[in-house]
C-alpha cells in the first residue's frame, strides 16, 4: 500500500489541483457540485457517489498525467502484436502516456475536459485509457484510489480557493512514476 499506492495517489492530487489551478471554470464546476456535499469522516462511502464530476476531474488527470506513465512485460514465450513478431524474452513496453493522448483515440487529446468522461459517446475504448493497467496485474487499489483522490480533492476546493503562486510552466518528467520537474508554488485562498 505504501510503495504502490502512496506516491501515485499524491502525484494524481497534485496534478488535478495544477490542472485545477489553470482552469477557472472547471474548478468553479467542482465548486459547485461540492459545495453542499457533507464530506466528514463518517460518510465518506456515501459522499463518493455524490461526486461524479468530482471523480471525472481525478479520471481526466490520470489520463493527461498518468503516474504509471509505462508499463512493462517480458515475453515468456513467442508472441504476436499485429504484424509484428515477438520473440521470446523481450521486453515489451505499453505507454498509457501515449495512449492517453492519441489523436486516433481521443477528441482534443491534449485539452483538460473532465466533461469528457460524463459523456457516454466520449468514452473511448476500453485499452485506450490504462491509468490502472489491465488484465490479472491490474491495480488492487484502483477503486480505493479513485474514492480517495476524490474526497481529498472535494475537501480541498470546498475550502480552498486554488491558484499558481507563479506562472512557469510545470512539467512532467518520467522517473519511475510521472513527477513534476519542480515543486510548483500553489496560492490557496479560504473560502468563506
Ligand atoms: C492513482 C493511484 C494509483 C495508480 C495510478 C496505480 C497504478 C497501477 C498500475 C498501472 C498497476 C499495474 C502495473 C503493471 O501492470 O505492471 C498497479 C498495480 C498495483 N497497484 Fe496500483 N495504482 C494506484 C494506487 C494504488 C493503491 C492505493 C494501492 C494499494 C492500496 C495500489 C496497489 C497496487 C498493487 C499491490 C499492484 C500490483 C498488483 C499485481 O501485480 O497483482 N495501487 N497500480
Amino acid at each position: 500500500m505504501i510503495v504502490a499506492g502512496h506516491e501515485t495517489t499524491a502525484l494524481t492530487l497534485f496534478w488535478s489541483l495544477y490542472l485545477l489551478a489553470s482552469a477557472p471554470v472547471e474548478q468553479e464546476r467542482l465548486l459547485q457540485e461540492v459545495r453542499a456535499v457533507a464530506l466528514d469522516a463518517d460518510n465518506a462511502g456515501d459522499t463518493f457517489t455524490k461526486l461524479p464530476y468530482t471523480r471525472a476531474v481525478v479520471d481526466e488527470t490520470l489520463r493527461l498525467y498518468p503516474p504509471a506513465f509505462i508499463i512493462v512485460r517480458k515475453a515468456i514465450g513467442p508472441d504476436r502484436i499485429g504484424d509484428l513478431a515477438i520473440p521470446k524474452g523481450s521486453m515489451v513496453s505499453v505507454a498509457p502516456w501515449v495512449l492517453h493522448r492519441h489523436v486516433g483515440r481521443w477528441k482534443d487529446p491534449d485539452a483538460f475536459n473532465p466533461s469528457r468522461f460524463l459523456d457516454a459517446q466520449q468514452k473511448a475504448p476500453r485499452f485506450a485509457y490504462l491509468p490502472f493497467g489491465a488484465g490479472p496485474r491490474v491495480c488492487v487499489g484502483a477503486q480505493f484510489a479513485l474514492a480517495e483522490a476524490s474526497i481529498v480533492l472535494a475537501t480541498l476546493i470546498q475550502r480552498f480557493e486554488v491558484a499558481l503562486a507563479d506562472d512557469t510552466p510545470v512539467l512532467p518528467v518520467g522517473v519511475v512514476t510521472t513527477q513534476p520537474d519542480h515543486p510548483a508554488p500553489f496560492r490557496l485562498r479560504v473560502r468563506t
